[in-house]
């Protein structure tokens, strides 16, 4: 079979990120990832969309959703260049949702489930380092040295909207426009959900028995 078309869904904090980079690890596909696309290129001029804010960076510092026309472009792009992806952050919903129908087919749909509580713990917690991009939380995950990566050694900050407020935000946003798009997918055949409030090795394992039950079949 040619490597796998997945998607993950879950809400801001659920891991999405961190069973990504083991996914595409693992199957040899690539993370096509919008969060990480648009932190790339938050100062971009979107001017020319008509849109409330010049550039994506104002939308992502409240936790709010990017306009869909930049966000559309920047996953069809990656999608059209990828032999296998696991794509992590899109679609976040209705309008994307029926984008993607147009793109591509996927023969797995991951969704991993955290309550609300946990979820600003991790997101309030989450250190990232700001070269290689390897997660670390202050209490679940620490590094050998507080502060550095110990991937590469880069500096562990702390994301502009990983603060108590925009937290916030981004899970009531995920509520009022995602979870619709989840439900919908729930009655896909390929649809898994997992337990995404185990320890990230749980996780990981019914990751693995999700994608090779759906792969094989
Ligand atoms: P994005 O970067 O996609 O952020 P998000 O969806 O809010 O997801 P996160 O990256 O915060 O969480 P995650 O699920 O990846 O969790 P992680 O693995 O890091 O989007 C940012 C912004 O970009 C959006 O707000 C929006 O403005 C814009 N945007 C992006 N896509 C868009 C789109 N399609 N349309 C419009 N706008 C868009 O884990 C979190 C923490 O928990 C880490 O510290 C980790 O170490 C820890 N952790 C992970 N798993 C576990 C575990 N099992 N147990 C304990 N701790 C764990």
């Amino acid at each position: 079979m040619s490597a796998p078309q997945i998607l993950i869904l879950g809400p801001p904090g659920a891991g999405k990120g961190t069973q990504s980079a083991n996914i595409a690890d693992e199957y040899g596909v690539d993370h096509i990832t919008t969060g990480d696309a648009l932190r790339s290129n938050k100062d971009m001029d979107i001017s020319d969309m008509d849109t409330e804010y010049d550039t994506p960076r104002a939308y992502m510092e409240a936790g709010d959703l990017v306009p869909d026309e930049v966000v559309n472009a920047i996953v069809d792009e990656a999608l059209s260049q990828a032999d296998g992806f696991v794509l992590d952050g899109y679609p976040r919903n209705s309008d994307q949702a029926e984008e993607l129908e147009d793109m591509t087919d996927l023969d797995v749909i991951l969704s991993l489930s955290v309550s609300r509580e946990e979820l600003i713990d991790r997101l309030t917690g989450r250190r990232v380092c700001d070269e290689c991009g390897t997660n670390y939380h202050v209490e679940f995950d620490q590094p050998e040295e507080e502060g550095v990566c110990d991937d590469c050694g880069g500096d562990l900050i702390q994301r502009d909207d990983d603060n108590r407020d925009s937290v916030e935000n981004r899970l009531d946003v995920f509520e009022e426009n995602t979870q619709p798009v989840i439900d919908h997918y729930s009655d896909e055949s390929s649809f898994v959900e997992i337990d995404g409030e185990q320890a990230p090795d749980g996780v990981w394992d019914d990751i693995q028995s999700a994608i090779d039950a759906e792969v094989e079949n």
